[in-house]
């Protein structure tokens, strides 16, 4: 039995990894009941003219037409793991959120819709996952209206206590654009601060996935890291025992243009190939650099830069990631400013099955990383 850690372990789940071949199919019984203390079921969607929520609908590989009843039966093996499930992500963008929340006849109906939803199904709480209040084609209200929201649902939950946190982005110019911290910081038990994808090919050179402090090639004027962006939200008036530090279990990968510059900094020409898994050019999990990386330790050139990223080649194919002591010093980060613990993005992008080593190499990592500090 490992140590369990001193803050919230708040893992991630997206259904879809059920569908991934091989080593990468993930579901419900290969989760680490023992080292997440929240389990985050990933997404509800809604449905933009009537505040309806559509549940995830991905079949289980064990067979089942979704995980919520063995997400909740986990809790029968550890009792104080809490059950969540997270409404919205990236690709569900804003525009159905925005038709809602400015709306007091839909907004009352979704915040009737998620506590029926969450009570029936016997899920501890909700994760908001608007990606953005006010960005990607929403409203200019949806700012106030996202406090709205999360007032209400707060004070529907009450009655049973269910936990409601939100994921957020982390950038001075999105909180501008977003997020009224200081009123959200009333209600929401945590905010998941998304500290990844701070690069990615919509750069014009390669650059590491979250780095913790500047990268030794940034320009010094570039506050484009963990770091920054955990003292922006602190300064912005958010209660630091509040704030979850996300960790991404996954890398940004290019194609590098030559092996002249292999560094971060670098010309590239796109994204990395996908990979077998996740299969999603631009991206790699921990899982698939690690098993490549031990597939083919000849044709890796690996730089760690201790205690704040890691980047890697293998021909002109190039990424930029965590591994478990980047993920550890960032843990470490995390308690000594004063978070409330580490998240996850996945669960199902870390090396689970232990193919590479032991298994959870990353969350392991995070867990002794906080608890050291
Ligand atoms: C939203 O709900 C309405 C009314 O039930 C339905 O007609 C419509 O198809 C739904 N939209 C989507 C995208 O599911
Ligand atoms: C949500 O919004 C998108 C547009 O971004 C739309 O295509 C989709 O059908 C909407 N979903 C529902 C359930 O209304
Ligand atoms: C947040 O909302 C409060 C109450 O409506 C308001 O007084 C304050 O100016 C807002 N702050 C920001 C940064 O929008
Ligand atoms: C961390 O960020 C703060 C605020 O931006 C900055 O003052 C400090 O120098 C940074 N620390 C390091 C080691 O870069």
């Amino acid at each position: 039995m490992k140590a369990a850690a001193s803050g919230v372990v708040v893992c991630y789940y997206g259904e879809w990894a059920n569908q991934r071949p091989g080593n990468g199919r993930f579901g419900v019984s290969d989760m680490p009941t023992d080292l997440c203390t929240h389990i985050v079921y990933s997404f509800l969607t809604l449905n933009g003219t009537t505040g309806g929520i559509i549940a995830p609908e991905q079949t289980t590989y064990e067979g089942k037409a979704n995980s919520a009843t063995d997400l909740v039966a986990l809790k029968e093996k550890n009792a104080d793991l809490k059950i969540m499930v997270a409404i919205g992500g990236w690709t569900e963008g804003s525009v159905n959120f925005t038709a809602v929340v400015n709306d007091d006849t839909l907004r009352a109906t979704l915040v009737s819709n998620l506590y029926n939803y969450i009570d029936t199904n016997g899920f501890d709480g909700l994760d908001l996952d608007w990606e953005y209040p006010a960005q990607r084609d929403g409203a200019d209200t949806d700012k106030e209206q996202f406090v709205t929201l999360v007032k209400e649902l707060k004070e529907a939950f009450a009655a049973k206590s269910y936990l409601l946190t939100a994921a957020v982005a982390v950038t001075q110019s999105n909180i501008d654009l977003s997020y009224n911290v200081t009123e959200l910081d009333k209600y929401l038990d945590y905010f998941h601060l998304m500290m990844y994808d701070f690069h990615g090919t919509w750069d014009s050179v390669t650059g590491v996935n979250a780095p913790l402090y500047a990268q030794l090639t940034d320009d010094s004027s570039l506050n484009f890291n963990v770091n920054n962006s955990v003292h922006v939200w602190i300064n912005n008036g958010a209660t630091p025992s509040k704030l979850v530090l996300g960790l991404g279990a996954y890398g940004k990968t290019f194609t590098l243009t030559s092996l002249n510059n292999t560094s971060t900094g670098a010309p590239f020409t796109g994204a990395g190939a996908a990979g077998p898994y996740v299969a999603e050019a631009g991206i790699y999990s921990y899982l698939e650099i690690c098993e490549d990386q031990k597939n083919y330790p000849a044709e890796w050139n690996i730089t760690e830069v201790e205690g704040n990223y890691v980047y890697a080649n293998k021909d002109l194919f190039w990424v930029g990631y965590d591994n478990p002591n980047t993920i550890k010093a960032k843990a470490q980060y995390a308690k000594t400013m004063g978070l409330g613990g580490i998240m996850y993005w996945a669960v199902d992008e870390d090396d689970f099955g232990g193919i590479c080593g032991d298994k959870f190499p990353l969350i392991s990592a995070g867990i002794a990383g906080y608890n050291s500090a």
